[in-house]
Parts: structure tokens; C-alpha cells; sequence
């Protein structure tokens, strides 16, 4: 059975050679460009690896007016298997624990790394969990490490206090993400219900795949998937006592 490790690791502790392994754990395995059908955008080529360098990871999701940042990493002998960057932040008193980025290494999938790994993460003064994702994957992963079940979902908490929630948060692209669907505008038709409009133009074919399979066996309370668009996941934290864990066979 291969060595499993858990690292986790806060401010100076997150090298430049760390950020490294992760900037390439990302370019080979977070996914692929779409493209922008109403062509507005310029995307990079459809097919093409979306990248990001050291720098960029350090700049996007290590910044320095953040209450807390850390990053999170699992290897199996000695392999980087997947990570995740995870920003903290106040809002009424309360801590909001945010995931960036949320990688695992495509040949390590469903085995529950993700879900791990947003477990190893969770500490105990977390109040807030939430996270941006065209995966369901990862809002399932989420929803298994700070409430138990996707199915607790509140849309109503994440109706009422998305807005002002992402509105205090240190990283960019969650402050400027623009809230869509029909929890933040009744006259929505779309489908989406739960979403952010981030005009970030990755390719859905995997995750729509995904989606499809879950909703065969579960209720899914975040709605469509719509190009340019992904999942917002936001929920209040149990307990640890009280998640409901998958059954054992
Ligand atoms: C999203 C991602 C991190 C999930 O990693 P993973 O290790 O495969 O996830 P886990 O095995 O922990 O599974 C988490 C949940 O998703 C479900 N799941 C995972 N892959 C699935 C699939 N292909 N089909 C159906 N369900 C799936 C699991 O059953 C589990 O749900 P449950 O605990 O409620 O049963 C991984 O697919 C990935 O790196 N994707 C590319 C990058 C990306 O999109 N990241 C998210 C954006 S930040």
C-alpha cells in the first residue's frame, strides 16, 4: 500500500518549491480551456491546459491582508497526489473559511482524496465553508468535510449572506465574482441556481459528465452549470460530531 502523507503548511512555510509542485500539479491536472461562446473573450486556445506559474499562486491566493491563508497537500510515496489553497477571512465575528484551488492528480481520483484533504484543512474555529467550482466533485468534497451532506445545503444562508460574506474577502476573484442564478434573481430561467458568473471559460465536458451522474442517484440543490459560470458552495460548519458519513458497505 503506498505511503499516505498530509501536510499542511502557513505563511513562510509555503516555498517558492512548494508552490512549484503545485503550480504543476495544476497545468497538467486542473483542466482544459472551452470557449466563450458569445466570443467576447478572448480564452487561450480550446484544448489547451489552463496554467498558472509560482508567481501567479503566490500573488492570487497567498495574499498578505488575508487573516489566514494556508496550503494543503497529500502525497502517496513521496508523489504529489493533490492539493488545496484555502484563504480565511472575519465576517460578523465569524470565521469564513474559503477554498482557491482544489487539485487532485487525475490517475488519484475517487478514492476521496479531495474530500481528505477539505477535512485535514477544517479547524476548529471555522464557521463558514465555501468555495467557486465548475466541479460537483468539488462541492460534494466540500459539503462531506464542513457539513455532512450535500443535501444540507441552506440556500437561504447563502441567499441572504453570500454577497456580503464574498464582498470581505482578501482574494480578488471572489470579491469581483458577480452572484447569478435564481437564489440572487427570481426572474432567472436559466437553471443555474447557485452560481457565480466569473467569465472563466474552462471546458465543462468533464464536469457536466459528472453532474449527470450525480443527479441520477442525489438531489443537487446548486442548479445548471453555464458557460462562463461556476458552483458557488457555501454552507455553515457542524460540528464534527454531527456529519452524517457515507454508510460502509
Ligand atoms: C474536483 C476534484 C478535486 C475531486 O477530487 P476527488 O479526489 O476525485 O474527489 P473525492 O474522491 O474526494 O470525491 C468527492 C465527492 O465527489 C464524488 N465524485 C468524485 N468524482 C466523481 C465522479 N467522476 N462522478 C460522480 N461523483 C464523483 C464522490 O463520490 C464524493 O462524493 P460523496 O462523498 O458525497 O460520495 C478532482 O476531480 C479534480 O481535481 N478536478 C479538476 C480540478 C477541479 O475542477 N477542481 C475544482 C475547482 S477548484
Amino acid at each position: 500500500m503506498a505511503k499516505q502523507v498530509f501536510e499542511k503548511f502557513r505563511g513562510s512555510e509555503i516555498t517558492d518549491d512548494i508552490l512549484e509542485g503545485a503550480a504543476k500539479l495544476f497545468n497538467e491536472h486542473y483542466g482544459v480551456w472551452g470557449k466563450d461562446p458569445s466570443n467576447s473573450n478572448p480564452t487561450p486556445k480550446p484544448g489547451s491546459h489552463v496554467k498558472l506559474s509560482k508567481s501567479r499562486l503566490r500573488d492570487q491566493y497567498l495574499p498578505n491582508n488575508a487573516y489566514d491563508c494556508c496550503y494543503v497537500r497529500v502525497t502517496l510515496d513521496d508523489r504529489l497526489a493533490g492539493n488545496a489553497f484555502a484563504c480565511r477571512w472575519r465576517w460578523q465575528n465569524k470565521v469564513v473559511c474559503w477554498v482557491t484551488q482544489l487539485v487532485v492528480h487525475a490517475d488519484f481520483r475517487e478514492q476521496g482524496l479531495a474530500r481528505h484533504l477539505l477535512e485535514f484543512l477544517r479547524e476548529d474555529g471555522d464557521a463558514v465553508f465555501g468555495i467557486m467550482s465548475s466541479h460537483p466533485a468539488a462541492c460534494l468534497a466540500g459539503a462531506r468535510a464542513f457539513t455532512g451532506n450535500i443535501s444540507s445545503v441552506s440556500p437561504g444562508f447563502i441567499q441572504a449572506y453570500a454577497q456580503a460574506i464574498m464582498n470581505l474577502s482578501p482574494i480578488i476573484y471572489v470579491r469581483d465574482a458577480k452572484l447569478c442564478g435564481s437564489l440572487f434573481d427570481q426572474k432567472d430561467t436559466s437553471g443555474a441556481i447557485s452560481s457565480v458568473d466569473t467569465q472563466f471559460f474552462v471546458d465543462h465536458t468533464e464536469p457536466l459528465e459528472v453532474l449527470k451522474v450525480v443527479r441520477q442517484d442525489r438531489d443537487w440543490p446548486l442548479g445548471e452549470l453555464l458557460d462562463g459560470c461556476e458552483f458557488l458552495f457555501m454552507v455553515e460548519v457542524k460540528p464534527r460530531g454531527c456529519l452524517t458519513r457515507p454508510q460502509p458497505f
